[in-house]
C-alpha cells in the first residue's frame, strides 16, 4: 500500500550530523569522488562502447559491500535524507501513490528527480527513480489519464494499448522518471477485489497479450532510447486469485492451476524483455510470495530465464512478519530471490541488517552479487550512466493534444455496447433535447478512478480533462440542447436521457475490496433511473466502474441501451464518440458480467448463465 504525504523537497535540506555508516575503506576502494562533470572515461564501466556485461563486471569489482547493499534498497522520496543518498547507499527512490512535489507540475517533478540524482551521481552510480504510472503518468497534474486496465482489456487492437503505453513513457521521460511499476498482469478472478480494474481480464490469454503490448510501448525498441522507460510486470504471482478476492490474501490453487491462470502474463512479458518484476503481497497456499524461493528463483529466474531484477512491493519484506522479526524477513526475502527491497521509510534498518546478514553468512555474497549485477545491468541498459537527468527537450510533452487523441481512441475502443434496443444508439447530434443525468456524468475524478493524482484518487476537477457531460455537449450540434440534472429531474420532453451511474468514489487496493452484495447499483442511481423512466423518455444507461456491477433485471428493462464505460480517464469525449456513432463499438467484455449477486465471485469457466458472457459486445 502506498501511504502518501504532501511532498516537501525541503526535506532534502535536512542534514543528519551523525554519519550512519563509517566511511572507512573496505576491501575495495569506494567510488566516492568529486562530481564528474566532464564525463571523462576513467574506468571501463564508464565506457558506453563496452558490452553491458563488461561494464557491470568492472563496476562490481570496484564497489564495497555497503555500496552493493545500497543498490538493493529503494526508499520513498519522503522523507529521504541527503546523507543517505550522498553516502552512496541508496540505489533507487520512488514516489509512492500521492508522493508528489509541492507544486505538482511536470517541471517540479523533473527538478525533484534531478535533485536526487545529483546527489547520487556524486558517487557516479545513478539512482533509478520509480513510480506507479499505471494509466498514464497519473501522479502528475495535466498528464493524460488513460482508461484503467479493465477497459484496455476490452480493446481488440493491441496496437492501441501499445500506443497508450508509448505516450505514458514519453510523458514520464519528460519528468526524468525512467521506471514505472506497470503493467499489472494480475488475472483478477473475483471482482470483489479492490484491484480488479488494474487487471486486464479474468482470462489469462487476454492478460498476456495486453501486458505484452504495454511492455512494448513502455520499453520501446530499446531501453536505451531517450523516451523508453523500464517496465515492471506485477504482482508475481497470483495476486488476482486470492480467496474471496481478499487484497493481499491467500491464493489457494494447485501449482498446475497457478501456472495455467497466473503465469501466462509473466511469460509474455519476459518474452517482450520486461526489465523488472514486482512480487505480490499475497500468499500462495499460505506461503508469503515475498518468501517463496521456489517460485521467484526456481521458476521465474531459472525456468523462465528472467534476467532482469525482482523488486518487493511496498514494505512487502517487512510484511513477511517472520517470527524472527525484520532481520529474518530480510533473510527470507533476499534468499528467495528478491533483488531490491522497496522499503519506503525504514531503509536505515534494512541497510544495517542486510550488511549484518551478509557478514554473518545468513545471506551469501553470491546472492548479493547476483542481485546487484541484475540491478546495474538494467541501469546500464537504460543509459542512466550516460543520461541520468530529465531530458529538458521533452518538457513540453505532457498532456499534449496528440497524446489526448491517443487516450480518446482508447476510450472509444474500450466501451462495450451491451444492449441496444430498437437501435436507439447511435444518437442524433441534432436532437432537440438530450438529458444527461447521474452524479458521475460531470465528475472527472470519478471517471479517472484510483491512482490518479493521489493514491486513492478523488472526486471532482482533479486534473486537465473532459468529463462525459462535457464530451456530450461538445459532440452535439447545439450544446444548449443538452440539459444536465444529477437526479434525472426535468427529463420530460427529452428525445433521450443518458444516465451515468456506477462507482462514484474512487478507490485503490484493499480500500476497494467489497462484499458481493455491495457490487450493485447504488440507491441514488436507481432513483435517478426511476425518475427518468417515469417520464417515458428512453434511457441510455452508462456504467462508470472499476468492475461489473449487478443490475436488477427490472431496472435493466427500463433502459433501452446499456454501455460498460469502465474508468475511461481524462478523455471523456471518447464516450460521446461512441454515443453519437463517430466510433462504431468494437469492444468485447474482458470478464463476464454477473446476472445476480450469487454470480459475483464466479468466472466464465464456472458460470453458465451470466447476464453477459466473457467476450460479449455489440456494434452498430
Ligand atoms: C503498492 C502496490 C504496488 C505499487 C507499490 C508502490 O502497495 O501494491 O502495485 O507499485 O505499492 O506504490
Amino acid at each position: 500500500m502506498a501511504v502518501f504525504f504532501k511532498r516537501d523537497i525541503l526535506i532534502l535540506s535536512i542534514i543528519i550530523s551523525v554519519s550512519l555508516f563509517s566511511c572507512g575503506k573496505d576491501d575495495k576502494t569506494e567510488i566516492i569522488e568529486k562530481p564528474d562533470t566532464t564525463a571523462v572515461v576513467t574506468y571501463p564501466y564508464q565506457d558506453s562502447t563496452l558490452a553491458v556485461v563488461d561494464r557491470v563486471s568492472d563496476l562490481m569489482s570496484r564497489m564495497t559491500l555497503k555500496q552493493k547493499i545500497g543498490q538493493m534498497i529503494q526508499a520513498d522520496s519522503y522523507p529521504l535524507l541527503e546523507s543517505e543518498l550522498s553516502s552512496g547507499y541508496l540505489g533507487s527512490v520512488l514516489s509512492g501513490g500521492g508522493s508528489n512535489p509541492e507544486s505538482n507540475i511536470a517541471s517540479s517533478w523533473a527538478s525533484m528527480v534531478n535533485d536526487f540524482q545529483k546527489i547520487a551521481m556524486k558517487n557516479r552510480i545513478p539512482l533509478v527513480y520509480g513510480i506507479d504510472a499505471i494509466h498514464g503518468h497519473n501522479n502528475v497534474s495535466n498528464a493524460v489519464i488513460f482508461p484503467h486496465n479493465i477497459g484496455l482489456g476490452c480493446i481488440q487492437d493491441m496496437q492501441t494499448i501499445e500506443d497508450a503505453a508509448r505516450v505514458t513513457a514519453i510523458e514520464m521521460s519528460a519528468t526524468g522518471i525512467p521506471w514505472t511499476f506497470a503493467p499489472c498482469v494480475a488475472v483478477a478472478r473475483n471482482i470483489r477485489w479492490g484491484r480488479t480494474y488494474e487487471s486486464y481480464s479474468e482470462n489469462p490469454d487476454v492478460v498476456a497479450k495486453c501486458g505484452a503490448a504495454a511492455v512494448r510501448g513502455l520499453q520501446g525498441s530499446s531501453l536505451n532510447n531517450t523516451t523508453s522507460v523500464i517496465a515492471c510486470a506485477k504482482h508475481f504471482i497470483g495476486d488476482g486469485g486470492t480467496t474471496e478476492g481478499d487484497d493481499q490474501g491467500n491464493t489457494e490453487l494447485t501449482e498446475e492451476e497457478l501456472r495455467a491462470i497466473h503465469l501466462p502474463g509473466y511469460i509474455a512479458a519476459i518474452e517482450e524483455g520486461v526489465a523488472t518484476i514486482m512480487v505480490s503481497y499475497s500468499s500462495f497456499n499460505n506461503e508469503k510470495m515475498h518468501a517463496n524461493q521456489y517460485l521467484i528463483t526456481d521458476v521465474l529466474k531459472n525456468e523462465l530465464r528472467f534476467s532482469g531484477f525482482v523488486i518487493s512491493d511496498w514494505d512487502g519484506v517487512k510484511d513477511i512478519n517472520s517470527a524472527g522479526g525484520l532481520k529474518q524477513s530480510i533473510t527470507l526475502a533476499i534468499n528467495a530471490g528478491i533483488d531490491m527491497m522497496m522499503v519506503p521509510f525504514d531503509y536505515i534498518n534494512h541497510l544495517q541488517y542486510l550488511e549484518e546478514l551478509v557478514n554473518d553468512g545468513s545471506i551469501k555474497m553470491d546472492r548479493i552479487n547476483d542481485a546487484v549485477s541484475r540491478i546495474l545491468k538494467v541501469k546500464f541498459q537504460k543509459g542512466l550512466f550516460e543520461r541520468p537527468y530529465a531530458n529538458a527537450a521533452l518538457s513540453n510533452e505532457i498532456g499534449t493534444n496528440a497524446h489526448r487523441d491517443v487516450a480518446r481512441k482508447c476510450v472509444q475502443q474500450s466501451i462495450v455496447l451491451l444492449k441496444n434496443e430498437n437501435k436507439i444508439l447511435p444518437l442524433s447530434k441534432s436532437a432537440s433535447k438530450i438529458l444527461v443525468a447521474g452524479s458521475i456524468a460531470d465528475d472527472l475524478g470519478a471517471q479517472c478512478g484510483g491512482w490518479t493524482i493521489d493514491w486513492q484518487g478523488t472526486n471532482g476537477d482533479i486534473t486537465t480533462g473532459t468529463t462525459i457531460l462535457e464530451g456530450i455537449k461538445n459532440g452535439v450540434n447545439n450544446a444548449s440542447n443538452v440539459i444536465y440534472s444529477s437526479s434525472g429531474a426535468n427529463a420530460s420532453g427529452s428525445a433521450v436521457a443518458i444516465v451515468v451511474v456506477g462507482e462514484k468514489t474512487p478507490y485503490a487496493e484493499g480500500k476497494g475490496d467489497k462484499m458481493a452484495n455491495e457490487l450493485v447499483l447504488s440507491d441514488d442511481d436507481i432513483t435517478t433511473i426511476n425518475n427518468v423512466s417515469a417520464t417515458g423518455v428512453p434511457i441510455v444507461l452508462l456504467i462508470v466502474s472499476g468492475r461489473p456491477l449487478v443490475i436488477d433485471e427490472a431496472i435493466l428493462a427500463k433502459c433501452s441501451a446499456l454501455c460498460a464505460v469502465w474508468l475511461p480517464g481524462s478523455e471523456g469525449a471518447g464516450v460521446a464518440d461512441v454515443l453519437f456513432g463517430d466510433y462504431n463499438p468494437t469492444a468485447k467484455l474482458c470478464r463476464m458480467w454477473p446476472r445476480n449477486v450469487s454470480q459475483v465471485e464466479k468466472n466464465s469457466n464456472t458460470e453458465l448463465d451470466p447476464l453477459y458472457p466473457l467476450g460479449f459486445g455489440l456494434n452498430y
